[in-house]
């Protein structure tokens, strides 16, 4: 199986992913990969954590990943100070649709379920099919709409977030 936990080492290779996803364009409302510093930083802090954190490799490439960081990672508790996890993942475009997103989800939310978190979250754009059929598969559902944005590729387009529960 390709999917494994994130290392520190891997830091330069996942920078680069997102570079990539976000370059396309169409999926983040980012046109950039977060500064490397900062992520080595957020990992630093998660990684002690062991926070639901995968990657995906192919071949020796590092291809996909995902992660959930805790909403109080960025003060972003809900309005009973309850906390709960944010997803994020994204892969290769040229190793999209072959099961991987999915593979990487399972690995996250096991180890999700094992840190006791009542609930997942997340934003998705509502153009981004095949995000939202992966998400819809794996019991997420839609709880509401967020203010429409324009996207690095000049579309306008409306995020909507998605909610697990875990029972
Ligand atoms: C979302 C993403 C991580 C999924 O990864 P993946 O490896 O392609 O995922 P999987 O192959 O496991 O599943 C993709 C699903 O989309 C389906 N799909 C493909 N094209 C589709 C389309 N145009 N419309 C709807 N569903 C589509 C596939 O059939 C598959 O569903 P199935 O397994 O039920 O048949 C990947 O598409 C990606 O990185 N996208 C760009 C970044 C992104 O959107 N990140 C999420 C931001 S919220």
């Amino acid at each position: 199986m390709p999917i494994r936990k994130l290392r520190i080492s891997d830091i330069e290779a996942l920078h680069r992913l997102l570079a990539e996803v976000s370059a396309e364009g169409e999926f983040l409302l980012r046109a950039e990969a977060p500064p490397i510093e900062r992520m080595r930083a957020l990992l630093l802090r998660a990684l002690p954590l062991d926070l639901p954190q995968f990657i995906a490799e192919v071949e020796g490439e590092l291809v996909g990943s995902i992660e959930v960081f805790p909403a109080s990672f960025c003060r972003m508790e809900d309005a009973l100070g309850e906390d709960f996890g944010l997803l994020g993942m994204q892969v290769k475009k040229a190793h999209r649709c072959r099961g991987l997103g999915g593979q990487l989800m399972e690995a996250a939310l096991d180890q999700f379920r094992r840190l006791g978190m009542g609930r997942v979250e997340l934003a998705v754009l509502k153009s981004n099919g095949p995000a939202i059929r992966l998400y819809e598969r794996f019991a997420f559902r839609w709880v509401e709409d967020l203010p429409p944005c324009t996207l690095p590729n000049g579309r306008a387009d409306t995020p909507q977030k998605m909610r697990l529960l875990l029972g």
